[in-house]
């Protein structure tokens, strides 16, 4: 199997990359912890968004090589394995979308995600410890934007996490699609959050585009 399905490389268009960056509301430093070939980082710099510093953080090492320019540092590792010494303002993502049992094995074995498996359970999809895992690293007011799959705020898997979120701030915008935004490349229905760490005001924005 190639990468493409062992690790979901499915990429943002550009179109959608750049209403995710429109969500950003904070400066100071952003994370994009599964970068790709840049498809979000483009995406940031065409919304004209002026971070300090910008860190991306992706498995394939020849993807990231489309990353050289638009981040300030560049870290080709799992992101369980990623274990950065400060908190983010910012983070922005299109993780990986597999299934539990489609998770490979060196990252079910790092340490960062046999930590997070205690919190989810252990049957959750990729996506949902990306998302726990960054809302972990961003500051009291840090922001997270995120594609996700748009069964992500009901499914029962990812409900251990839902609880948490809500426990730990506010989901401040939803974005939800008539029809894909990945058409004609993918037919996944997705929707695009922005959740931000220690709000508590359990107001959102919700649009349907
Ligand atoms: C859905 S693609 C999105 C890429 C990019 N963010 C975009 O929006 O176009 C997911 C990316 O996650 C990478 N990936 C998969 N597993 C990963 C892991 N454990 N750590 C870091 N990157 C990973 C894949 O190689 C792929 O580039």
């Amino acid at each position: 199997m190639t990468n493409k399905h062992t690790l979901a490389q499915f990429y943002t268009p550009a179109h959608l990359s750049l209403r995710l960056a429109n969500l950003l509301q904070n400066t100071g430093s952003l994370l994009e912890p599964s970068c790709g070939d840049g498809s979000l980082l483009r995406g940031v710099h065409a919304a004209g968004k002026d971070f300090e510093h910008i860190v991306g953080v992706e498995l394939d090492s020849e993807k990231i090589k489309g990353c050289f320019g638009y981040a300030d540092s560049l870290h080709n590792l799992d992101f369980f394995a990623y274990q950065p010494d400060q908190q983010f303002d910012s983070i922005i993502a299109n993780p990986p979308f597999l299934a539990n049992k489609a998770i490979p094995q060196q990252t079910k074995d790092l340490t960062q995600f046999k930590k997070l498996e205690t919190i989810l359970g252990g049957y959750a999809n990729l996506t949902v410890y990306f998302v726990l895992k960054c809302a972990k690293l961003l500051k009291e007011g840090g922001e997270m934007c995120f594609i996700v799959p748009d069964t992500f705020f009901t499914s029962t898997g990812t409900a251990k996490l839902n609880t948490w979120l809500h426990k730990h701030g506010t989901v401040t915008h939803l974005i939800r699609f008539k029809k894909s935004p990945f058409l004609p490349d993918a037919t996944q229905p997705v929707l695009l959050f922005r959740w931000v760490k220690g709000d508590f005001s359990y107001l959102t924005d919700l649009e349907v585009v």
